[in-house]
């Protein structure tokens, strides 16, 4: 059973609460919110201050995913009433324990996000710190690109890691998700799936996030 988290850097931001209040009624599970800040990614979308001005909304909870360098000076900024995890990536941080401990200290869950070139092993160590793995199956810093299809065994390799070991991170995969991949990649054994421009691209947000739902429910 699948959870699903449109991402909205896919949104149209001059409607964003809208859409995002109607992704969210339609039974999406959180809103993926896409940080990018023109360094760590090659490109630039939006900080803090959009995201909390989703705060007066009804909308799922958050689901920060944070592509940028220093990540640890902008944490608290991004912690509010409806954030459930905050994700940075592993290739961002120096000091990685001390990052994911930053994060559980404001009560919210801790994730890190591997790149497509970034191999499991390098989480060894801080597995049984996170609650969440992010497992980015593009390059990160823009929507609707290809799925990569090493991804896919990296998923396995996590499942497989947590079984062995009876740890509880959850597994989440971004980029590339559509209708058409969607099963194949939670059978492997992820647990959300971020999808940005296969939901706001759609003609209608709302039913395409119930046919999500539908299949990996
Ligand atoms: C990529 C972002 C993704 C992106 C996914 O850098 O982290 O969350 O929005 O977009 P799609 O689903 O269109 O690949
Ligand atoms: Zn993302």
């Amino acid at each position: 059973m699948g959870k699903l988290a449109p991402s909205i850097l896919s949104a149209d931001f001059s409607v964003l609460g809208q859409q995002a209040e109607a992704v969210s009624a339609a039974g999406a599970d959180y809103i993926h919110v896409d940080v990018m800040d023109g360094h760590f990614v090659p490109n630039i979308s939006f900080g803090a201050a959009v995201m909390k001005s989703l705060d007066r909304r009804e909308t799922a909870d958050y689901d920060v995913h944070l592509m940028i360098e220093s990540p640890d000076l902008y944490i608290p900024d991004f912690v509010t009433e409806k954030t459930r995890f905050i994700t940075v990536h592993q290739e961002a941080c120096v000091h990685l324990h001390r990052t994911v401990q930053s994060i559980k200290s404001h009560g919210v869950g801790a994730g890190v996000s591997l790149n497509p070139a970034t191999p499991v092993s390098v989480l060894e160590y801080v597995l049984s710190d996170v609650d969440l793995i992010l497992v980015m199956s593009v390059n990160p810093g823009f929507g609707g690109q290809k799925f990569i299809s090493s991804a896919m065994e990296k998923i396995r390799q996590l499942d497989h890691i947590r079984r062995e070991n009876g740890l509880s991170y959850v597994i989440e995969v971004d980029g590339g998700i559509t209708l058409e991949n969607a099963e194949s990649v939670v059978n492997a054994g992820c647990d959300i799936l971020v999808a940005g421009s296969s939901v706001f691209g759609a003609d209608d947000i709302e039913d395409r996030v119930k046919t999500f739902k539908n299949l990996i429910g």
